[in-house]
């Protein structure tokens, strides 16, 4: 067999702080699994078709997901409910959603998820242009580095639409701009990611905290922000400074949402934890993987060293894929995952987490469905 490369568009260059990069990720088809070989039909690939096969597979593994975990299907679900209960006549301020979650579980892959179906859904819909002949573009977004004030943020927004006018002017000349874009675009969700880089406790926090009421007030679109500890930073604080109480708003019309580690401390989430490892494991392109490599043989493992982070996981599951191709094991096994290196935060809590696997207080392995009706 002569493996193919699949025709679809190289997402691996783009950005998403660019509408062109967002465009190209909502329209691209599914990308292709690539089919699994034996051993030896493996073996029986003509030199150049082993390094398109390999490179074919190892692209495939770095980009598995998003699977419809529990945390990301809930969360959508909030999302849908606030972004099309949002669809009021522009004269009214629109609820925001707050999404509020330690890093490395999969804030930015879900909303981003979400942002994609929306756009499909709105464009097959509305049509790739407005009435008045601009490109359409429903969802906005936005990534945040640090130290970012007014000026840079508003400026950001220019650069998603790549509006001629996003290097020079003040900061108010930045956000009328960006107005003209959101309505010109009739732009409906603005995603701000990584907020937590705002310094909430100094003038630009309360600058940018204020500008997010008037863009709430003024733009007729749905606010998703997500960051980390944005509660304690003060998205919602009211006495952040004197007689202000733009803080107060934001708190008044923001959903706080939030996405969970996976636990295993009674059946249902083991249940949850084994149909996670169930759904990954159909997605692993390994010439002797087998029914049950992750769910059955390391589920505790698997949980051990990620800590039920999603992100950790992922990681693990992805070096541990390439390793297994690159030298030919062809199977994920404890031996091999032991030797792929995990963040620092997965690394300190595994000795722990060890522990009570070791003396039995924990487990993931759900009771099975005879037992359960017996009890
Ligand atoms: N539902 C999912 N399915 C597969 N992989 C996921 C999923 N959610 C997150 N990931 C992976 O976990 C890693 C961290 O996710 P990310 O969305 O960046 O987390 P956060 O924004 O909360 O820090 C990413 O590399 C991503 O590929
Ligand atoms: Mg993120």
């Amino acid at each position: 067999m002569t493996p193919k490369k699949p025709e679809v568009p190289r997402l691996d260059n783009l950005t998403l702080s660019r509408k062109e990069g967002l465009g190209a990720m909502a329209q691209a088809p599914p990308r292709k699994r690539p089919e699994l070989l034996t051993l030896k039909q493996k073996a029986d690939l003509g030199e150049a078709a082993l390094l398109e096969y390999e490179q074919e597979r190892s692209v495939w593994h770095a980009n598995i997901g998003p699977l419809g975990t529990p945390q990301l299907k809930a969360l959508h679900e909030d999302l849908w409910d606030i972004v099309t209960s949002n669809q009021q006549d522009g004269d009214k301020a629109k609820g925001a959603v707050a999404v509020d979650a330690h890093p490395g579980l999969g804030k930015t892959t879900a909303v981003l998820n979400f942002a994609l179906k929306y756009h499909r859904q709105v464009i097959a819909r509305e049509g790739a242009f407005t009435a008045a002949g601009h490109e359409r573009w429903p969802v906005c977004r936005v990534g945040l580095t640090s130290n970012i004030g007014m000026k840079e943020f508003n400026r950001s927004l220019l650069e998603f639409y790549a509006h001629p006018g996003r290097t020079t002017g003040t900061a108010t000349l930045f956000a009328r701009r960006a107005l003209d874009c959101v309505l010109e675009c009739e732009t409906r969700v603005l995603i701000i990611d990584d907020l937590h880089f705002l310094k909430w406790q100094d003038k630009n926090g309360t600058e940018v905290s204020n500008h997010f009421k008037y863009i709430a007030n003024e733009f007729p679109v749905t606010l998703i922000f997500i960051g980390v500890d944005l509660g304690n930073r003060g998205l919602y604080s009211e006495a952040h400074a004197l007689g202000n109480i733009t803080l107060a708003q934001t708190a008044r019309r923001t959903t706080p949402l939030t996405m969970e580690a996976f636990t295993v401390t009674n059946n249902k989430q083991r249940m949850e934890w084994r149909k996670l490892l169930l759904g990954l494991e159909k997605r692993i392109v390994l010439c002797q993987a087998f029914p049950g490599m992750l769910a059955d043989e390391l589920s505790d493992y698997l949980y051990i060293r990620s800590s039920g982070h999603i992100g950790s996981l992922m990681t693990l599951i992805n070096r541990g894929c390439q390793r297994a191709a690159r030298t030919g094991t062809e199977l994920l096994d404890q031996d091999l995952l032991d030797q792929v290196k995990l963040d620092v935060a997965a690394e300190r809590a595994r000795k722990a987490l060890a522990e009570k696997f070791a003396r039995r207080t924990m487990t993931t392995k759900p009771r099975s469905r005879a037992t359960k009706t017996v009890a």
